[in-house]
């Protein structure tokens, strides 16, 4: 499929043997028969700004951008999408033709098109949204959700100050109510509430489980997990076994590189069972 004017794009991380998105565009590009190739990059980070501002000069298209690049790429990138400015890291960097590097971060699109794939029509204004976690994938979910018209927010996280220092940035973007909780007082946050996120890690494989009471949660609520390893988590079970409606996580991944796909190649591609199930494959084994 590749000839000599193969468009060139690839992740550079540390480590990345790991990543899946060398799999993941692969199918895309095969899908769409396109004559253009995604490789691993492996950088160190002491060689990161080297590697990366010699993009130009080796024709790459773009590039994404993960662990622990993604700070690193926002500093040295020539522009920045207001979305990536918001969130503080870069995933995706697109490369034109003069050699201007363009940082975005995908996430939040990833985020809000897989709940729109997957989520049942939910109505991001239908009531409040609750945000386990205020981490670096929190801030661009909660950006995104703020975007996608969330007029009451609830952050839930074990470090009070940090949820605070969120809700205080972005503070002045939402047109309603930020509010932080701790972990102690989920129940007050989880009541009413019409989509429940969780962020953190817990629950991933090798992590301490998430452990919260979802009694006073609606049923009606939609619930995600961004954690994709297990695909069912905890959280996952826990809620459809008392009738909410529930998305996994790997969607998130999946929908979030569809963005840099279409900077790239020219094609923004549909997330199907048949790449879900191919990624699938490749994390298992
Ligand atoms: P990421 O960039 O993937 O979001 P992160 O910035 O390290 O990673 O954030 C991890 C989130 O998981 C944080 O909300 C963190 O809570 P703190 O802000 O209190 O650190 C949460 N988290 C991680 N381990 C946790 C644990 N054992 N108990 C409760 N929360 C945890």
């Amino acid at each position: 499929m590749i000839s000599g004017k193969a468009k060139l794009a690839g992740v550079m991380g540390w480590p990345v043997q790991h990543s899946q998105s060398p799999r993941l565009h692969g199918f895309w590009l095969d899908q769409h028969r396109i004559d253009g190739a995604y490789v691993p990059l492996a950088v160190r980070p002491e060689d990161f700004e080297a590697a990366f501002r010699a993009l130009p000069k080796l024709g790459f298209v773009g590039v994404n951008i993960t662990v622990p690049h993604k700070i690193s790429a926002l500093e040295l990138v020539d522009v920045v999408d207001p979305a990536a400015r918001q969130v503080g890291a870069v995933n995706t960097v697109t490369v034109s033709d003069d050699g201007c590097l363009t940082g975005y971060n995908t996430d939040g699109f990833g985020f809000i098109e897989n709940l729109r794939q997957g989520g049942a029509g939910h109505n991001f204004g239908a009531g409040p949204a609750v945000v386990l976690g205020a981490g670096g994938a929190a801030q661009a979910i909660v950006c995104a959700l703020i975007e996608a018209g969330v007029s009451d927010l609830r952050l839930v996280n074990r470090t009070r100050e940090r949820a605070a220092a969120l809700a205080d940035a972005l503070a002045g973007s939402i047109n309603g109510s930020l509010t932080v909780y701790e972990f102690s007082d989920s129940t007050a946050a989880l009541e009413g509430a019409s989509l429940v996120v969780n962020t953190t890690s817990l629950g991933m494989d090798g992590k301490p489980p998430l452990e919260i009471n979802l009694d006073a949660l609606p049923v009606t609520a939609l619930v995600n997990d961004i954690v994709y390893a297990p695909l069912r988590t905890d959280l996952l079970i826990a809620a459809e076994a008392r009738g909410n409606p529930v998305v996994d996580g790997l969607g998130m991944l999946l929908h979030q590189a569809r963005a840099g796909f279409g900077k790239w190649f020219g094609v923004l591609p549909d997330v199907t069972s048949d790449l879900r199930a191919h990624v699938l494959k490749g994390m298992n084994g």
